[in-house]
């Protein structure tokens, strides 16, 4: 049974095939009938059908080398519909599914690769880092996987964090980066309906404060007991953020969602929820580590190339 179609289906589109190539192979049976007839003289006859003054159409049997070749192609049709997938639902002799053929292709270039990759198994991060040739395939695998979401570059956009910049949420410590890689990431920020408009401002004025961004003193003055009863649960008394939980740092003036008063209202009254998908089901271990040494590289081998 197909997810698709019915038994009933299934059984119409193999009948249909079927007697189309039976029929095909009685058609040209059928009509080997007609004899080749020669007339007095000795040369063929013709059907009496002419054109263009004396362009006669002879009544020649069809060659033989035509009649072999449609007979194969009829057969190869046979053939090809008892092995592979075709007859409705059927699924063929060889139990052929294009899914099965990309699984065991994609585990032959595995095997391929893995030579490659070994070269790596044994290096720190830090090390296959600086190696220009796993760089380069880090960097291929990261367009492939990454940069529809962090950008070719890496640097992120809004709701997608800058992945070169050495500010993380969740640790830029190589065995951070290969966690969020290898399991994903899930930061929420919940919804903050409830608090009072005034509050809200308040609050997002304190917050602007914290990287000394242009703010309402009285406000942000109020709004700092505010933070203190919602947001230091998760951002910390300092404002610096969490780690564990995805909460950013709101002092280092780089912004996922953005800094502005209205964004920062934003983020507080629709809550934020960022979502950084899992790549262990997706990617080999041996590319996981690849792709932590490029990002990792992305803001560590710059920092020393700068000094
Ligand atoms: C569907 C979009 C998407 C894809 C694809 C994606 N990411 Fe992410 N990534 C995110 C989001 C969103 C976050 C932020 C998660 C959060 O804030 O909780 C994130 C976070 C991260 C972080 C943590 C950054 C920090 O500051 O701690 C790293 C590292 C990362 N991604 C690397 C990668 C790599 C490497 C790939 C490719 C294998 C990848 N991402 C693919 C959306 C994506
Ligand atoms: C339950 C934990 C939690 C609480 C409580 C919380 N936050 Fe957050 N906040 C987060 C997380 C996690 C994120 C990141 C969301 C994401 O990655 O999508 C975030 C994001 C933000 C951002 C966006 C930062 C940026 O870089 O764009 C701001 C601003 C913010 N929070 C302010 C606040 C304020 C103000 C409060 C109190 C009213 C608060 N948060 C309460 C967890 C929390």
């Amino acid at each position: 049974m197909s997810d698709f179609m019915n038994e009933g289906w299934s059984n119409y589109i193999t009948l249909v095939s079927l007697v189309g190539i039976i029929w095909c192979i009685w058609l040209l049976f059928s009509q080997r009938k007609a004899k080749v007839i020669h007339t007095a003289e000795g040369t063929v006859s013709d059907t009496g059908h002419v054109w263009d003054g004396d362009l006669r159409e002879l009544n020649n049997p069809l060659p033989n080398w035509w009649r072999w070749m449609y007979l194969i192609g009829c057969l190869f049709g046979l053939t090809y519909l008892a092995l592979y997938p075709g007859l409705g639902s059927y699924s063929g002799l060889l139990d052929f599914t294009t899914s099965k053929e990309l699984t065991t292709s994609m585990e032959q270039a595995n095997q391929e690769l893995k030579p490659i990759y070994a070269k790596y198994s044994n290096m720190s991060i830090e090390q296959v880092a600086v190696d220009p040739k796993a760089q380069e395939i880090g960097q291929r695998l990261f367009l492939n996987s990454c940069s529809q979401c962090h950008g070719s570059d890496a640097g992120g956009s809004t709701g997608f964090p800058n992945l070169t910049d050495a500010d993380w949420l969740y640790g830029g410590k190589p065995q951070d980066i290969q966690a969020t890689i290898t399991l994903g990431r899930n930061g929420v920020m919940p919804p903050f309906a409830a608090i009072a408009d005034q509050q809200v401002d308040d609050v997002a004025n304190y917050t602007r404060s914290l990287s000394s961004l242009p703010n309402d003193t009285k406000k942000s003055e109020r709004g700092a007991a505010v933070f203190k009863t919602y947001c230091v649960a998760c951002h910390g008394n300092d404002g610096k953020g969490n780690m564990a939980l995805g909460a950013p740092n709101l002092t280092d003036k780089v912004w996922l969602y953005g800094g502005s008063q209205e964004k920062i209202i934003e983020t507080i009254i629709k809550g934020r929820m960022a979502m950084m998908p899992a790549q262990d089901k997706v990617l080999s271990v041996e590319k996981i580590k690849l792709l932590t040494a490029y990002v990792w590289g992305l803001s560590n081998n710059k920092a020393t190339s700068d000094k």
